[in-house]
């Protein structure tokens, strides 16, 4: 998937094709106008409050407790942005509204949505991170602070859409019964092994503030007699023994390389003798390559937060030779643009 301009009008698109089109207005002032309304109006309320019923800017202001000269600018631009649908003054949702915005909704992306505003934060200190300033340590939270809170529902709700793909893609035996899942955070990726091997368990290695929400979460997903949650620095933890399969979603790219090939040393040793190590990534276009929007975007994001970055499938496949798995292969998932799993063999 790619963010792309449309025209709206056939002299626009000749204009399009012509190169006449001023591109950066749109790819950063309507952009970032767009993200924000986006975010704050989910924020706020607006899609929960339409889907009981529709409404229009002054009755949505009272059931929202913001004001109707604020809404009455913010509902056309939902409009506009094909979030909303109109008759007159009153606003409903549009099926993709309802959809993903909604609680109820079928890709309901509401808590992800509230993590956006955790990463517009971060993104503010990219000039700073680039002229050498301080790296934002996105996991340096105390352990109450509500941030995991947004930080683990929101990446719970994005795994959903890839994680039994993966779990798949693993090709793990059915009767697998141990996982190791080092960071795995809300559990997402644990449920979904879980629910491909009956009988499996999992163990998540996890820091102190993801595991709290982390177990609250599987227990709320039915899954706290099969998961849990052991409160670890993954670098310095011992990590067991025994496991049949081993995984590392979404860590690998806060680390540099030497601690990336440790971790997965360690981990390549808790394995049964032919266990499965899984990474799985956001992935780094191959030098030349253009790579996706969203791959390499979120390698910019990375780089803020935590000052390593993404890796390509070659680095991968690299560090898990050195860290002596064997059969290491590439894979990529249709619901996992701009994502890698690379595999290999304890
Ligand atoms: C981007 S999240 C990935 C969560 C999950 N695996 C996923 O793919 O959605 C990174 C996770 O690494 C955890 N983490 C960071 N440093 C850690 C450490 N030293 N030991 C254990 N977990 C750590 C964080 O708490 C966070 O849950």
């Amino acid at each position: 998937m790619r963010l792309t301009l449309r025209p709206d009008t056939p002299a626009e698109a000749l204009g399009l094709a012509a190169g006449l089109v001023p591109e950066p207005i749109f790819d950063s002032y309507v952009a970032l106008m767009q993200a924000r309304t986006l975010m704050v109006a989910s924020r706020i309320g607006v899609f929960d409050a339409l889907a009981e019923a529709p409404g229009t800017a002054d009755d949505l202001a009272v059931r929202l407790g913001v004001t109707a000269e604020g809404l009455a600018v913010v509902l056309p631009a939902l409009h506009a942005l094909g979030y909303l649908t109109a008759d007159g003054r009153q606003y409903s949702l549009s099926r993709k509204a309802r959809r993903t915005l909604t609680v109820r909704g079928r890709q309901a992306l509401g808590d992800w949505m509230a993590f956006t505003h955790d990463m517009w934060d971060a993104f503010d200190g990219l000039e700073d991170v680039l002229r050498g300033g301080r790296i934002q340590n996105i996991h340096g939270f105390t352990e109450d602070d509500p941030y995991w809170d947004r930080y683990m529902r929101g990446l719970l709700q994005i795994s959903k859409i890839s994680a039994a793909d993966v779990a798949r893609a693993i090709g793990a035996p059915r009767n697998a019964r141990a996982l190791l899942d080092v960071a795995g955070g809300h559990g997402g990726y644990s449920m979904a092994l879980c629910r491909r091997h009956r009988r499996l368990r999992a163990t998540i290695i996890e820091l102190e503030g993801a595991a709290r929400i982390g177990h609250k979460i599987v227990e709320e997903e039915g899954f706290s007699g099969r998961i849990q949650h052991v409160t670890r620095d993954m670098h310095t933890a011992y990590l067991g023994a025994g496991y049949d399969i081993a995984l590392a979603a979404n860590i690998i790219h806060h680390l540099d390389r030497g601690a990336a090939v440790a971790l997965l040393t360690r981990m390549r040793g808790a394995l049964v003798p032919g266990g499965r190590l899984a990474v799985f990534e956001q992935e780094r276009p191959a030098d030349g390559e253009a790579g996706t929007q969203i791959g390499t975007l979120t390698g910019v994001l990375f780089h803020v937060t935590s000052g390593a970055r993404t890796c390509t499938a070659g680095e991968l496949t690299g560090m898990l030779v050195d860290a002596g798995l064997r059969d290491v292969q590439v894979k990529r998932l249709r619901r996992a643009p701009g994502q890698v799993l690379v595999l290999g063999r304890a």
